[in-house]
């Protein structure tokens, strides 16, 4: 068994107690499963194993160093959405070549870093990017290798805040004027448009808007072929939702049986950019009760040691996280608002949840908190980035310590 499970009444990941680790590295941390990612980017790379393909790991669900080695070591390419994002897939070891550039705002600066690294696509969102991604390219006598983003109008039925490929989102290029934007490519010697792309949205759950993607990518590569320009490969985007509530999600391999088919007949090797389907449900993160305040008549307060700015989900997106003691004991069972410490009235982790009635001091674990969790924390009210700890063969390591004030301060001059 691999991940965050109970032995006895104990949680433990792959093995090792989250009380004992909470206790050597304290709270708030992040603890992620090694096996569980490998065993997630595995099961992606098994669905398509017949038809050619590349998982580019997205690196905006989770960059630390270590995740990103543990993928590269996998056999996983990156998609990387800033500057930053290239450097930490190079320092992590990922070479140019496995390296695709997406972002719906790329500045000149970041454009020219992957020009000169050679990255093996950058997928453009824009007329305007195609002709900075020309200039840069022209000015260094080379030519870029591109993928268009599509926006295919298409609804990825899940939340608006993470829905990506309606005309009314500000993302790709709109599916009408891309053969237009091809034909003025050819002309164009800075650039060459070797694929397409689309993402439509993140935690989608719901296999027919991806397979309809898919199916607009194929037409167009079709229509693009009959007028000149071969594209090599198309590049269906980030990877499914997972389940954060224990409700049936698709699996991989029902992901690729949907849109295997599609893109078969184009004969196009394709590129996936899989973030959250290989890191979720790989991290928790653990955090103590603080404080426990009455909320009305039946309803408690839980005040943790982390809030949004370890973990902005529940805030952001309205998401739902299981939060569960690390430890189960027998009190009663107890409705109660699970909240952070911060100065915010949505400063919340989990409403509405039965808890066995929580004492200060508790450890809580809050599940499925690899992807869009550390990556988007903060320094809010000078609180410091949690620390993050990866369980790899039976032993916990600390693979990020946690920062301190002098760390934050130490960019004030
Ligand atoms: C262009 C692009 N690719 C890939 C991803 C990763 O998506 P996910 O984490 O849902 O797999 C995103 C995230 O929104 C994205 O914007």
């Amino acid at each position: 068994m691999t991940g965050f499970y109970r032995q006895g009444s104990a949680l433990v990941c792959d093995g090792v107690a989250l009380d004992r680790i909470a206790a050597a590295e304290g709270t708030p941390l992040y603890v992620y499963s090694a096996a569980t990612i490998a065993g997630r980017y595995r099961a992606i790379d098994e669905a398509f194993a017949g038809y050619p393909h590349a998982i580019h790991y997205a690196l905006k669900a989770n960059s630390t160093l270590a995740i990103l080695r543990l993928l590269r070591g996998l056999g996983s390419s990156a998609d990387a959405n800033s500057g930053g994002e290239i450097d930490a897939a190079l320092r992590a070891g990922f070479i140019p070549a496995q390296i695709v550039f997406t972002g719906v705002g790329k500045t000149v600066a970041e454009l020219a870093q992957a020009i000169d690294l050679g990255v093996r696509t950058i997928n453009v969102e824009s007329a305007g990017e195609i002709e900075r991604v020309d200039a840069l390219s022209r000015e260094r006598q080379t030519r870029t290798k591109i993928a268009l983003r599509i926006n295919p109008d298409v609804d990825a039925k899940t939340h608006p805040h993470i829905s990506t490929g309606l005309k009314t989102n500000k993302f790709g290029i709109a599916a009408g004027d891309i053969k237009a934007l091809c034909a003025h490519a050819r002309g164009l010697s800075g650039v060459e448009v070797v694929g397409l792309h689309a993402h439509i949205g993140s935690q989608i759950t719901d296999l027919d808007p991806l397979a309809r993607a898919a199916r607009a990518l194929v037409g167009l590569s079709r229509e693009l072929a009959g007028e000149g320009t071969r594209i090599e490969h198309l590049d269906l985007g980030g990877g499914l939702g997972v389940s954060y509530d224990g409700s049936r999600v698709p699996t991989a391999q029902e992901y690729a049986d949907a849109v295997l088919p599609i893109v078969r007949e184009s004969g196009l090797a394709i590129v996936l950019e899989p973030g959250r389907q290989i890191v979720a449900p790989a991290g928790a993160l653990l955090t103590r009760v603080v404080d426990v305040k009455e909320a009305g008549p039946d309803k408690l307060f839980v005040i943790m040691d982390a809030g949004m700015t370890e973990l902005i989900r529940p805030m952001l997106y309205n998401a739902f996280h299981r939060i569960e003691p690390v430890v189960q004991t027998d009190a009663p069972p107890t409705p109660c608002d699970v909240v952070g410490p911060l100065c915010e009235s949505s400063d919340t982790l989990g409403k509405d949840r039965i808890l066995p009635r929580p004492q200060a001091g508790e450890l809580y674990a809050v599940l499925d908190t690899g992807a869009y969790g550390s990556v988007m924390a903060s320094n809010y009210n000078r609180r410091l980035l949690p620390a993050e700890v990866m369980v790899e063969d039976g032993k916990a390591r600390l693979i990020r310590r946690r920062q301190t004030l002098d760390d934050v301060l130490a960019l004030e001059l």
